[in-house]
């Protein structure tokens, strides 16, 4: 008989369920590791593509590969004029991750190989996938805004062709660069809600899109990759507050959440946030706007006194706090941020799918399956009782 072990309410910290070679964190050292990868190696050497090519094969590719595999990248950027149609449809106000979640299926069904499920056409998928995720999003923005989708540009790297696609403008050098910067921050994280969310979905058999879509939908709530949103949120809030330190303190006091703070498993700064906090300074520096810069610099020193105050020194700053000052200092719609986090996830997504359905049996569950406590009652109907498995054992 299998045995029942109880973990009830720690939502599955620190219960390992699977094993995987893609990504590794040490959360009491703050590093993150792709594939054996540090992140700063990645961010300061590599690109985007490159780490989506690390991450979907296991090794960064060798000399003529990364080109190749671009070229796949940008021959898939085309999404067939029925997905632009179908976002028409859709009232202007809808949520941009929801339209995102919403045009995943819609994907699918323009997928050839939908149902192929050899780990060849699953490559293949997650190329269409990382290709179009950034023109979908795009491509609503201008919707919404009255404007048609533009056509992407081939001789464009993955962020410059994703800001070319939202703006008209084709941008400089450096925000393209920081943004292919952020992708790669961003690209994988373990076993975090979103990805657990995929590999559960996938676990069922389910395609590629089916999973991703799922991943969407876990990575849109505010305590996960929603969270870049409400930081910025808070910012502007605080842009003409006079007492910036009274109103963090005060929040904390009143038992609310500083977003973009605190961590299921760093239990100091997430790495991701010190480079990005390097980043926002020279933004500032470079744009004339400092006043991010300062202002996130003083809320976060303001809630890190006050955690270490409380005991609970472990609450430091995560990815999201430092993102969201650099994509509005890009000129970023702030509910933009989100689906840009979900268009560089969905790179690990792809990878944790892909290793997930052809993962040898002694690597993962055959499919996950957790159960539930049941706390509810037992009523009689017609006279049929259910006689509970505690009485039983009672009588
Ligand atoms: N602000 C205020 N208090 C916090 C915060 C925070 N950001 N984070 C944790 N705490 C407090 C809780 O109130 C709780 O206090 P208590 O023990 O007195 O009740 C204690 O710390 C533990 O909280 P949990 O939610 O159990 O801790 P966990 O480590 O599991 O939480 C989480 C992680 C959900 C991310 C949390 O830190 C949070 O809500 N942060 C704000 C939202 C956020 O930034 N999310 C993005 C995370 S990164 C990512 O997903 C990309």
């Amino acid at each position: 008989m299998q045995q029942t072990v109880s973990v009830k309410n720690i939502g599955l910290r620190g219960v390992t369920v699977a094993d995987t070679k893609i990504s590794f964190i040490d959360g009491e050292k703050g590093v993150l590791i792709y594939r054996g990868y540090r992140i700063e190696d990645l961010a300061d050497r590599s690109s985007f593509i490159e780490v989506a090519y690390l991450l979907l094969n296991g090794y960064l590719p060798p000399k003529g590969e990364v080109e190749a595999f671009e070229r796949k990248v940008v021959e898939a950027r085309d999404v067939p004029t029925y997905v632009f149609d179908a976002l028409r449809t859709l009232p202007k106000t809808s949520d941009p991750m929801d339209v995102l979640q919403a045009a995943v299926p819609i994907l699918a069904a323009a997928d050839p190989e939908l149902r192929d499920e050899t780990r060849d056409a699953n490559v293949r998928k997650a190329i269409r996938l990382i290709a179009r995720l950034p023109v979908v999003t795009a491509a609503w923005h201008r919707i919404r805004n009255g404007l048609d989708p533009l056509p992407s540009d081939s001789g464009l790297s993955h962020a410059a062709n994703f800001l070319w696609q939202l703006t008209g403008e084709k941008p400089d050098d450096e925000t393209a660069h920081d943004l292919d910067v952020c992708l790669i921050l961003h690209a994988d994280h373990t076993f975090n809600a979103s990805t657990f969310a995929c590999r559960e979905v996938c676990s069922t058999r389910a395609h590629i899109y089916a999973a991703v879509a799922a991943g969407i939908g876990a990575l849109s709530g505010s305590l996960h990759g929603g969270a870049n949103t409400r930081v910025m949120g808070m910012l502007l809030q605080l842009e003409n507050e006079p007492d910036v330190e009274g109103w963090v303190k005060n929040r904390i006091d009143a038992g609310e959440r500083i977003m973009g703070f605190g961590h299921a498993v760093y239990k100091t700064i997430d790495p991701r946030a010190t480079y990005l906090k390097k980043m926002a300074r020279r933004l500032g520096a470079s744009r004339g706007l400092e006043k991010w810069e300062r202002l996130s610099k003083l809320v976060e020193k303001t809630a890190s006194e006050e955690f270490e105050r409380r005991g609970k020194s472990e609450i430091k700053p995560n990815v999201d706090f430092f993102s969201a000052p650099v994509y509005h200092m890009m000129g970023i719609p702030r509910d933009l941020f989100t689906p840009i986090f979900a268009i560089s996830r969905v790179a690990g997504w792809c990878s944790h799918i892909i290793e997930e359905k052809f993962a040898e049996a002694q690597e993962k569950p055959m499919l996950y399956r957790p159960q539930a406590e049941y706390v509810g009652n037992y009523c009689g109907l017609l006279g049929c009782v259910y006689e509970p498995p505690e009485a039983r054992a009672g009588t």
